[in-house]
């Protein structure tokens, strides 16, 4: 029987790369924001977690978290009422959420963060840099609190083709390149063999595998 794996922002474009390579791996269990063409729904901006956490089902091996907000925001023109968006969606609900779950995680189970080469290096926007530079903390929290659990974090580069990549000018993208390796952008397929292998080395545990290129 194939075993479980839930996924949070499954329409992301890191979760559909997932989900292609993995259907016929996995049982795969995808959570939307609210896509009426699905089961299963829930915002990170709500407080609603009892409800999704009673509609999951059990024997997870892995849970990933892809949900996330592109940068949008300056320092210049900051508001609160942003930072404790990107705060919540990136930080209050996955931990919310874990608190709700742990029951539903075998023994040895993944929890993966995504996070971002802005944690190093900074972001336009505030919130997105200090969310993503957050996820340290709370998975080593996390993982203190619940020993039997393995948490991770992936941080990326500029992944090619994926929506903040998109929406960028070609001077930007240009910028990120030019300080990764061979001036290459992070590819889909790369990140989501690693998602794999941190599924199911259960050697590897409250690590933050960079996969940036190198970025510097
Ligand atoms: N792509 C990159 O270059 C890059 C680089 C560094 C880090 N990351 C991180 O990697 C993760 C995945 O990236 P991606 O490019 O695959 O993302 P993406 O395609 O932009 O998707 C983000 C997902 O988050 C969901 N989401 C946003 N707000 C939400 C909310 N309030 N409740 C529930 N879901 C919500 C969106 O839902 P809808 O589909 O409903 O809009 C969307 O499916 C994110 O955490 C991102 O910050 C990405």
């Amino acid at each position: 029987m194939k075993e479980n794996i839930l996924i949070f922002g499954g329409n992301s474009f890191l979760a559909k790369a997932f989900n292609e390579k993995y259907k016929d791996v996995y049982a795969i269990q995808n959570v939307y924001r609210n896509d009426q063409s699905q089961q299963l729904n829930f915002d990170f901006e709500s407080d609603d977690t009892e409800r999704i956490t009673a509609e999951l089902k059990d024997n997870y091996k892995a849970v990933l978290f892809f949900q996330g907000l592109t940068p949008s925001v300056g320092a210049k023109d900051i508001s609160a009422e942003h930072f404790l968006r990107m705060l919540k969606i990136n930080l209050v609900t996955p931990a919310l959420l874990i608190k709700g779950l742990a029951g539903k995680l075998s023994p040895g189970a993944l929890v993966l963060f995504i996070s971002s080469v802005a944690k190093k290096k900074g972001s336009f926007d505030p919130a997105y840099g200090s969310a993503k530079a957050g996820l340290t903390g709370l998975m080593h929290s996390l993982a203190n609190a619940y020993p039997q659990l393995r948490f991770n974090i992936v941080s990326l580069g500029l992944v090619e083709n994926s929506p903040v990549f998109n929406n960028m000018t070609e001077g930007f993208r240009q910028k990120h390149a030019g300080r990764m390796f061979n001036n290459e952008f992070i590819k889909a397929e790369d990140v989501v063999n690693v998602v794999a292998e941190l599924v199911n080395n259960q050697s590897i545990n409250r690590t933050d595998i960079e996969v940036d290129g190198g970025y510097n």
